[in-house]
């Protein structure tokens, strides 16, 4: 659990704001408030010649390497974007981000939420981080976001959401759980999953990513397995792990029907980078109530 604001959310952003820096025609997304959040001595990186290097260069060759997972973040990114337009599109009624981090979807998607409540729910010290950037570096942007603290491993979602007076369980309800679960303990996931499916309405959904930990004893194995502990040093350790084709059965064990479940290598080819290496060890999940 981190004790500060999460490095993590810090990363993922840095990692949208190089996407974002790319050539319109080879980006998946557009996340201009991705490089205003970033700590300032993170910004000159973003265009450096250093941080194209390792996108351009290594991406052909190293599907570990730091722009393979700039690329996966990027790709679900842009995934849960396109989800969420087209539940908001078929009359979505409300939006809670869990885990939100730097996540500038209230303020991109303004119009389409077209005043519907979206929730920010976060670790205390990086919400209140996230707040005070907002206020710093975009004052001019109205935010649709409700901000509500709580840290998943000591307090329910649903004591966090009932803290928002405004928070309506029984409607139709778009959860994002987007780079977290990963970090989470097994009881603190089946405790988070089976709240969404009780507040939501039937048709609700949640998008989330899950680590998928590379199995079998080979050198490679162990190597991606001993690459994804260093997360531990920096306090986010990560915890848990679901393969792909474990996700039916594991969101069915919580009253949930799975609608997509993406490899890293189907969520390339549905946005046509093919030609980028993609982190292998993740995928995506979205299930509905
Ligand atoms: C990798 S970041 C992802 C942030 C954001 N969803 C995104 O994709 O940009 C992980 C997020 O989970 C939050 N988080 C981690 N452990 C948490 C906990 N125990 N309770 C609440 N939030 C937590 C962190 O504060 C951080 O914002």
């Amino acid at each position: 659990m981190p004790r500060g604001p999460s490095l993590t959310a810090e990363a993922v952003c840095f990692f949208r704001a190089i996407e974002t820096a790319r050539p319109e025609a080879d980006r998946v997304l557009d996340d201009p408030y991705a490089e205003r959040f970033l700590p300032k001595s993170w910004r000159p990186w973003v265009r450096s010649p250093v941080a194209r290097m390792v996108q351009m260069g290594f991406n052909g060759r190293l599907a570990l390497g730091p722009g393979a997972l700039q690329g996966f973040v990027a790709l679900r990114h842009r995934w849960m974007d396109d989800a969420l337009v087209s539940f908001l599109a078929g009359g979505g009624e409300q939006v809670v981000v869990l885990g939100a981090g730097y996540d500038s979807r209230a303020l991109r998607f303004a119009a389409a939420l077209d005043g519907r409540p979206f929730y920010e729910v976060d670790f205390p010290a990086t919400q209140r981080k996230k707040q005070a950037l907002i206020a710093e570096r975009v004052p001019e942007a109205k935010s649709a976001a409700i901000y509500l603290p709580i840290d998943f491993e000591r307090e329910s979602l649903a004591e966090g959401l009932a803290k928002a007076h405004t928070f309506e369980p029984g409607r139709k309800t778009f959860f994002v759980w987007e780079g977290v679960a990963m970090y989470l303990h097994k009881e603190a996931i089946a405790q988070t999953l089976d709240t969404v499916r009780t507040l939501g309405a039937t048709g609700s959904e949640i998008v989330c990513d899950m680590w998928s930990a590379p199995p079998g004893a080979s050198f490679e194995a162990r190597l991606r397995r001993a690459g994804a502990a260093l997360l531990g040093t920096i306090g986010e350790p990560l915890k848990f792990s679901l393969q792909p084709d474990e996700a039916p059965a594991f969101f069915a064990s919580h009253g949930f029907e799975t609608a997509e479940v993406l490899d890293s290598e189907a969520l390339a080819e549905r946005y046509r980078l093919t030609r980028r290496k993609i982190f292998p060890d993740n995928c995506v999940v979205r299930a509905v109530v």
